[in-house]
């Protein structure tokens, strides 16, 4: 066999993208195989503006399987890392021995290099580990060439990343097994489902970073009857009144449904003794902008949700984006001179606004508070990159200079 044949890594990127609940999973029954104590229910964001990719290779010359994050090489020992890999190895080697032709049989007792990176910075405290344990699995399943249910196994790399594994409009059902073999995630309806729909991402400038979800939610389970009263009496029917919106495409249920459930599970973090915080005051000044612009038009045309930070998430439909917008600028001026841009990501032409919405937003302006907007909609699951080009791990198996 010529030589370069045999030490060529076999390589595969894909891309993954970001999901934002309008259902908050908060809370586990098993801390191991990240069992949930509810079924949640989110939005993939379009990977246009918010995505991870990740590069996976593997070949016999590797040594030791190696991963490296937006740039540093990280420790591939991490307890959820390994569980990802774990699983992957075992569905393939299970596939195997059943007779599937398409597992790559070679791949199975090689390393692994993978290499990671996200489109959006780190500092804009975005939820990445969804996306990037979603990455993880699905760019593994193609390497070892498995397919079928996987959102099982993203879901022991990060809960939430159970979710990122399907496009558009997505439920985590939290199972009843012990083994946690029915806590998957399902698409409800596909991106297509409600094109009208929008999400502005409004990045709150942080003071300082907050309590991570993992040991926030432990905290809560341990300590907040709330948060129990959540899981057991309102969580049921609220997934279910969600799904029937989401199916309608009844706005006005999705929106009060979505600001009612990010206001309870932030009580529930009040509740969770000692108390998390995750809103700030620009936090509480963005739910303050959102009811009263409802108010005015005496109907919910904008949605909040927050998660673990103080960033708020907007859903809208298009036809009220560039006058909410307008209104964000009124309440929270750009800071022109930060050298970025106030909106990224879909443009939006500005519009004029009225005396009498002017009049009816009571909010002292708060210069500063939001640091910038990224504006997108609902988008598409995983993907694979076809182009070698985009690989982000070079034929020697280590990340090439931008990556
Ligand atoms: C507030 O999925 O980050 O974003 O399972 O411990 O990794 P782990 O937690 P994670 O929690 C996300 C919590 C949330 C709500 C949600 O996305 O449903």
């Amino acid at each position: 066999m010529p030589k370069d044949t045999v030490v060529k890594p076999a390589t595969v990127t894909c891309t993954a993208p970001v999901n934002i609940a309008v259902v908050k999973y908060w809370g586990k029954r098993n801390e191991g195989l990240i069992l949930p104590i509810n079924s949640s229910l989110s939005v993939t964001l379009h990977q246009d503006q918010l995505k991870t990719t990740t590069t996976v290779a593997s070949c016999r010359s590797f040594q030791e399987d190696r991963i490296w994050l937006n740039g540093k090489e990280e420790d591939i020992n991490h307890p959820r890392l390994q569980s990802c890999l774990r699983e992957i190895r075992r569905l393939a080697r299970k596939r195997r021995n059943d007779g599937d032709s398409s597992v790559d049989v070679g791949c199975l007792s090689h390393k692994v290099h993978i290499c990671s990176v996200n489109n959006f910075p780190t500092a804009a405290g975005l939820a990445s580990s969804a996306a990037g344990f979603a990455c993880l699995v699905y760019t593994l399943a193609k390497v070892y060439g498995v397919d079928g249910e996987l959102s099982g196994i993203a879901r022991q790399g990060s809960g939430s990343a159970c979710r990122s594994m399907y496009g558009g409009f997505v439920q985590w059902i939290m199972g009843e097994r012990e083994d946690g073999k029915d806590s998957v995630a399902q698409q409800v309806e596909p991106e297509s489902h409600w094109p009208d729909l929008r999400v502005l991402v409004l990045v709150a400038s942080a003071e300082r970073k907050p309590v991570g979800s993992t040991a926030g939610m432990q905290t809560s389970v341990e300590t907040s009857s709330l948060l129990k009263h959540r899981a057991e009496s309102v969580v049921p029917d609220r997934m279910k009144q969600m799904i029937e919106a989401v199916h309608k495409k009844d706005f006005a249920t999705f929106a009060e449904l979505t600001m009612r459930d990010s206001n309870q599970f932030h009580a529930t973090c009040l509740d969770t003794f000692p108390p998390i915080f995750y809103l700030n005051t620009v936090s509480r000044h963005v739910i303050s902008l959102v009811h009263q612009y409802n108010r005015h038009y005496g109907e919910a045309r904008v949605a909040y949700t927050f998660d673990a930070g103080p960033n708020a998430v907007i859903y809208t439909l298009q036809q009220h984006v560039a006058e909410f917008l307008q209104v964000v600028r009124l309440v929270f001026p750009p800071d022109n001179n930060n050298g970025k841009t106030f909106l990224t990501g879909l443009q939006v032409e500005p519009v004029e606004i009225s005396e009498e919405l002017k009049n009816a937003i009571c909010l002292e302006p708060m210069s500063k508070g939001v640091s910038y907007i990224i504006s997108t909609q609902a988008g598409p699951g995983p993907r694979v990159l076809e182009d070698p080009g985009q690989h982000l791990l070079g034929s020697d198996g280590l990340p090439k200079p931008d990556a």
